[in-house]
């Protein structure tokens, strides 16, 4: 990954700052977008800088196209063309009802988390085609697959996300850039502590974050470094022969339903 420039969005906390994190101590030049929080993406690039590597950190609302063009336009001049995209800014709104979800939050889940991958993805693709590198992935969701309470617009667009994955994977293999998408069950950020918040809150029950994890095989939610692992995977050489993938990474948390039953018996 030596000297390849790698722009995470969302980089500068959470699953982002991790992924950032590790594709810098693999060498590449890292670019940490963030949108509103300077001080976490300071805190991203300095952790980066003080282990010996390269990053910077790039401003952009990534639902406003203005704002990534000249997101991406600052990133390439200043580390150089970027050839690796990880796509995982990303937000989720729940309400409790489909009924009380205003028309503008589910557009706002579709612009971020659905179209910005496929903006960013026309931004950078050329200079993937003329590096001869290419290395796409987008953050899904294991809620694709499951569906996950009172989160209907998070989770299509986490499910289009990976329709978007297998398109592009297939317009741009002959062009040596790969596309993949990585599927994370509950990972341990403030994403998830808001979400079960609101589960205690509109079900009126304590503690559900603690409760859920008796279900999952494993006992344990996700860490950011176990999902920044399998990013980094795939942003490497290495990994030429997957695309157009979706790597779910949950500590078995897929399983739940054979868990169910198996404790029925
Ligand atoms: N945590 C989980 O359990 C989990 C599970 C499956 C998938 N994922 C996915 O993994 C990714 C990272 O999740 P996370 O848990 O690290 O979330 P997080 O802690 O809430 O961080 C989300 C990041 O996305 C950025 N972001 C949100 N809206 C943005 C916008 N309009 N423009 C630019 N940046 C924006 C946030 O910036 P601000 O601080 O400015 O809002 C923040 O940097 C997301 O795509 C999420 O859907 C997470």
């Amino acid at each position: 990954m030596r000297g390849r420039v790698a722009l995470v969005t969302g980089g500068d906390r959470g699953i982002g700052r991790a992924i950032s994190l590790k594709l810098a101590s693999l060498g590449a030049k890292v670019a940490v977008g963030f949108r509103k929080n300077i001080d976490e993406a300071k805190k991203t690039v300095a952790l980066i800088k003080d282990a010996g590597h390269e990053a910077e950190y790039f401003q952009a609302d990534v639902s406003k196209y203005d704002e990534v063009k000249r997101m991406v336009d600052e990133a390439r001049r200043s580390l150089g063309p970027i050839t690796v995209l990880v796509n995982n800014a990303g937000l989720g709104i729940s309400s409790p009802k489909i009924t009380d979800l205003p028309l503008k939050y589910w557009q706002l889940q579709i612009d971020v988390n659905l179209t910005a991958p496929f903006v960013l993805s026309q931004l950078v693709v050329n200079d993937m085609i003329n590096e001869g590198y290419g290395r796409i992935i987008n953050l899904s969701s294991l809620s694709a697959f499951l569906g996950l309470e009172f989160t209907s617009g998070y989770v299509t667009t986490k499910a289009g996300i990976i329709g978007l994955t297998r398109a592009l994977a297939l317009d741009l293999a002959s062009h040596g850039i790969t596309v993949n998408a990585v599927a994370p069950g509950f990972v341990e950020t403030e994403m998830i502590d808001g979400y079960f918040n609101m589960i205690d809150k509109w079900l009126g029950v304590k503690n559900s974050k603690e409760k859920y994890l008796k279900l999952i095989p494993t006992h344990r939610y996700v860490t950011p470094e176990e999902v920044a692992e399998v990013v980094a995977f795939l942003a490497r050489p290495e990994a030429k022969a997957i695309t157009g993938q979706v790597i779910i990474v949950d500590a078995g948390a897929s399983l739940i339903p054979m868990r169910v039953l198996k404790s029925m018996s």
